[in-house]
């Protein structure tokens, strides 16, 4: 199976990309995507997205980078200079379901706009700057659109294609419509990767149980609670609650060095919290304490609080079970 860990904006930047993949990836983690960065014709990155791409900053590892937008001409653009920062595939992202997104046909707001999305990829896989993976939503408002878009799928040389099954209008609610991805599989003419709600070892091991063919799987939440999921899977090395204090400091540090303020650096570290609390034994008091804490000090007290009175309990379908 080829593990990839997904995009999550706001989360698996350069920073805690770089500290998952000191501590927990046993070279299971093949790829590792970045947050989206919208493409436009300016001639350099935002600083925020330079930071986030540059190659001294991911090094052992490996990034793809992707893109959100419907225009081919500003695609081309801005993967002409991440080809010249020596990436060789780009990931397109037509999954996102947030309003501000979709409302400009971008995201899963662009699989409602059939004609245009099939303009606007014979236009970049004709161009062939750099490989291009995408990764999909099965449909804007009806999970019966993704067989109107597979028919467009299976015109262009797709690296990969990513399916999260669900529709825009689920957000991340409801359940990944498996019937759809079965079709998928068997309809598409391009390699497939599945994401979605694989968020533990029994969910894992579910799924490929059901899904034989799948060779590729791409994780997000599941790996933001356990960090050492994938470990789990392939080496039966689970979580501990040693190396987790490590990761955690280490993306802590990283944070003060880098962020301007005590304040953006909590805002990033309760982010990472929402889902890595769940490793934890008894964590509701230690969830809200964590929340709560206006300053560093309250913050380093949850936390040690935490690590030092409570376990890392991960098994069995336990996590996001609610
Ligand atoms: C906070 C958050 C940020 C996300 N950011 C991105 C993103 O930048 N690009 C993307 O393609 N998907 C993004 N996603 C979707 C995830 O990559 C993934 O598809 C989703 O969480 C389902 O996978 P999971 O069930 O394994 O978490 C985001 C999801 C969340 C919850």
């Amino acid at each position: 199976m080829n593990f990839y860990f997904a995009p999550m904006e706001g989360v698996t930047g350069y920073i805690y990309r770089n500290a998952h993949n000191a501590f927990f990836n046993h070279n299971n983690i093949g790829k590792y995507f970045a947050p989206f960065i919208v493409a436009n014709q300016s001639e350099s990155f935002k600083t925020r997205e330079l930071n986030d791409l540059l190659p001294e900053n991911n090094q052992g590892l490996v990034l793809i980078p992707q893109l959100l937008t419907n225009n081919a001409k500003d695609f081309i653009h801005t993967a002409k200079k991440l080809k010249v920062m020596g990436y060789e595939e780009i990931n397109l992202n037509l999954g996102c379901p947030s309003g501000t997104v979709v409302s400009k046909n971008r995201g899963s707001g662009f699989l409602a706009k059939r004609d245009e999305l099939d303009a606007f990829l014979d236009e970049i896989y004709s161009a062939s700057i750099t490989k291009i993976s995408i990764k999909t939503r099965i449909g804007k408002d009806q999970p019966e659109e993704f067989y109107d878009l597979i028919e467009i799928y299976n015109k262009y040389p797709i690296e990969e294609l990513t399916i999260h099954p669900r529709i825009q209008k689920d957000y991340y609610k409801n359940k990944p419509n498996l019937e759809v991805f079965k079709d998928a599989l068997s309809l598409s003419k391009n390699p497939i990767c599945y994401n979605g709600d694989i968020f533990t070892v029994d969910a894992y091991q579910e799924f490929t149980t059901n899904f034989p063919r799948v060779n590729s799987l791409m994780i997000g939440r599941g790996l933001l609670t356990d960090p050492s999921m994938v470990n789990e899977v392939t080496n039966n090395i689970k979580l501990d609650k040693i190396l987790l204090k490590q990761f955690h400091d280490q993306i802590y540090s990283n944070y003060k060095d880098v962020l301007f303020g005590d304040r953006n650096v909590l805002f990033k570290m309760k982010e990472i919290w929402s889902y890595m609390i769940q490793a934890f034994t008894n964590n509701t008091k230690y969830a809200k304490k964590i929340k709560k804490s206006e300053r560093l000090s309250d913050y380093e007290e949850a936390v040690s609080s935490l690590f030092r009175e409570q376990e890392v309990l991960i098994s069995q379908g336990q996590i996001f079970d609610k």
